[in-house]
């Protein structure tokens, strides 16, 4: 059974690049993370979470335009709808790469205005292009122009954040909106914090500058036209559930990466159906699991997303370790997810 057909066994039917569906999916969306939401973290995701929206990690757009398409921009289907973060700020660049990313079937382009790295700031974009937003406008506008005429829309989008440093002017976020809204982004993903450029790792820029939901609520209130997604800090299923009263959609981050039963839990309410078992929804990524192990991908690869699925429960460190153990080893298949799951039933009895 492929993972498609696991799927719709899940009571989801598939409609590939259907416009309700990637609508519906506005509610809920899990944040492009560098080196957590490759392709199989994503399939397991959408496993969780079948409503979600789902964004892959960062690629710059030189790397879409000249290096390896495969490897940069494969996924599966089941993975829709998906988007495709790109990082860049040379309109022209940008323009070429959303526009392979939309023929290689990605559902949404995204632009990065939020990455606050030195590596990135050294390139000029990032959470630097908060302060240059005519050129993230042109960049926008360029990379509408470079979709439309597709077979289908694709729209274009911006995760940005308030402000950087010590920006702490509300009206100079609105206008950072208002010139990329008018360049043709009708929806943003803020990440309610600050950046600070200087001093700050990117770890202690998703921790340190403090948060401010407010901001992102009333640029919603202010501007009811666009479509707003706050991100940044949401921990639990009804802290994602409060904040639709507010804004259009909450976009999870960690939580969803460590605690992977969060977004689940999220998906599932949203979707006014009770959530599943963590053991099934495990087994319903074997076919997934099977598959790539027939074209060689090494089971570690896949089993490092799904650590964190008995987070907080007990036998959880038991999972982990059977995983973390038996994965890595020569010739590990399926049975070492089945070792992991009877750890953490025995556990489960213990207590
Ligand atoms: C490991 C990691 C990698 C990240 N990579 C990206 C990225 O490629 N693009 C991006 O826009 N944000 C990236 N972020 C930031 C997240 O998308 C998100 O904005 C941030 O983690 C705050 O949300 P959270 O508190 O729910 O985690 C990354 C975060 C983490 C933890």
């Amino acid at each position: 059974m492929s993972a498609t057909e696991q799927h719709e066994n899940a009571g989801t039917p598939l409609d590939l690049h259907d416009g309700s569906r990637y609508a519906a999916s506005l509610r809920l969306s899990v944040a492009p993370m560098m080196d957590w939401t490759d392709r199989h973290c994503r399939v397991f995701h959408r496993l969780l979470a079948p409503q979600a929206r789902l964004y892959t990690e960062m690629v710059h757009a030189n790397a879409v335009v000249l290096g390896d398409r495969e490897r940069l921009l494969g996924f599966d289907p089941v993975e829709h709808p998906v988007a495709l973060q790109l990082g860049g700020s040379e309109p022209a660049l940008l323009a070429q790469a959303a526009r392979i990313g939309a023929q290689w079937g990605y559902d949404e382009v995204n632009l990065n205005c939020g990455c606050p790295s030195d590596r990135v700031q050294a390139g000029r974009f990032g959470a630097c292009l908060m302060r240059e937003p005519a050129l993230v406008g042109d960049s926008v506008a360029a990379m509408i122009a470079a979709v439309v005429g597709l077979d289908r829309a694709v729209p274009v989008t911006v995760k940005c954040r308030l402000g950087v440093d010590d920006d702490h002017d509300f009206d100079r976020f609105m206008a950072f909106i208002d010139t990329v809204a008018a360049a043709g982004c009708a929806m943003f993903v803020v990440h309610a914090r600050n950046a600070w450029l200087k001093g700050l790792s990117p770890k202690e820029n998703r921790e340190v500058p403090p948060l401010r939901y407010d901001w992102a609520y009333r640029l919603k209130r202010e501007r009811p036209h666009l479509q707003v997604v706050v991100n940044g800090g949401i921990a639990s299923m009804a802290e994602a559930l409060a904040h639709l009263g507010h804004v259009d959609g909450a976009m999870l981050g960690r939580v969803a990466y460590h605690d992977p039963y969060t977004l689940h839990r999220a998906d599932a309410a949203l979707r006014g159906v009770q959530p599943r078992p963590r053991a099934e929804l495990l087994r319903a990524l074997r076919p997934y699991v099977e598959a790539q192990l027939a074209q060689g991908v090494a089971l570690k690869h896949i089993t490092r997303h799904v650590l964190g699925l008995f987070h907080g429960q007990p036998g959880g460190r038991a999972f982990r370790q059977v995983l973390s153990e038996g994965a890595h080893l020569p010739g590990a298949d399926w049975s070492v997810l089945e070792r992991a799951l009877a750890a953490t039933a025995g556990q489960r009895r213990a207590a």
